[in-house]
């Protein structure tokens, strides 16, 4: 038995993702095109639970326990489900702490919710505000994993902040990259210091060197 399997975070997971299901047969807004947009685009969407796919949630938990990861940190909060994956690694490895990031209020205290529900609370710090500002400052020594799944068109910039923490052997996993080409071509160029790899239809998956 892991913490994830186990009966009560599992069953949680299940009705959020099921909730998800639901939530997402509601009309999408027009795409942010520039920088200044996302911050709109995600608040027409903030009652939008947007997760990781179901096999993007068990990778992301087995990915982090085959690295023993203890310091994660996380681009994109929202309701938590990514979280409580990687958490739920988190308390497998013995423990650690992931720093999450979030910028609706309501979002927030969702996930808040969420990780309380799932007894994962004492693991996780979630920073409220743009992830440009919270995830500049007061990050770990080292960073064993990341998650990049906020605006598509910030992974770069997120990336460079973090980028300098990136122990050896840290895996970053960006959810939807392709919607970054420029994302997807910094972490394929050797010369960057990353191996990566398109997985799972809609994961990019890269090694820091
Ligand atoms: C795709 S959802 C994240 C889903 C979550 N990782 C999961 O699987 O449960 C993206 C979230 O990132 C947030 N977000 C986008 N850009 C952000 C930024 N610059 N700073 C903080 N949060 C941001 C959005 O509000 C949204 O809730």
């Amino acid at each position: 038995m892991t913490t994830l399997t186990q009966p009560a975070l599992s069953s949680l997971i299940d009705r959020l993702f099921a909730e998800a299901d639901a939530a997402e047969e509601t009309r999408w807004p027009a795409a942010a095109d520039d920088r200044a947009d996302y911050r709109r685009y995600y608040g027409e969407l903030r009652d939008q639970p947007l997760p990781v796919s179901r096999a993007t949630g068990t990778l992301l938990y087995m990915l982090a326990r085959s690295i023993r990861a203890r310091s994660i940190v996380e681009f994109g909060t929202s309701f938590a489900i990514s979280t409580l994956h990687l958490a739920a690694a988190l308390r497998d490895n013995g423990g650690g702490r992931l720093i999450g990031s979030e910028f609706e209020p309501s979002k927030i205290a969702r996930a808040r919710a969420n990780l309380a529900a799932g007894g994962l609370s004492d693991l996780v710090e979630i920073r409220e505000g743009d992830a440009l500002e919270t995830l500049a400052r007061d990050l770990p020594e080292t960073i064993d994993f990341v998650l990049l799944d906020g605006a598509k068109m910030l992974y770069p910039a997120i990336l460079a902040l973090l980028e300098g923490r990136l122990r050896g052997g840290a895996l970053v996993v960006a959810d939807n990259a392709d919607a970054s080409p420029e994302y997807v071509a910094r972490v394929r160029s050797a010369a960057n210091g990353y191996v990566s790899v398109p997985f799972a239809d809609d994961v990019e998956l890269s090694m820091r060197l």
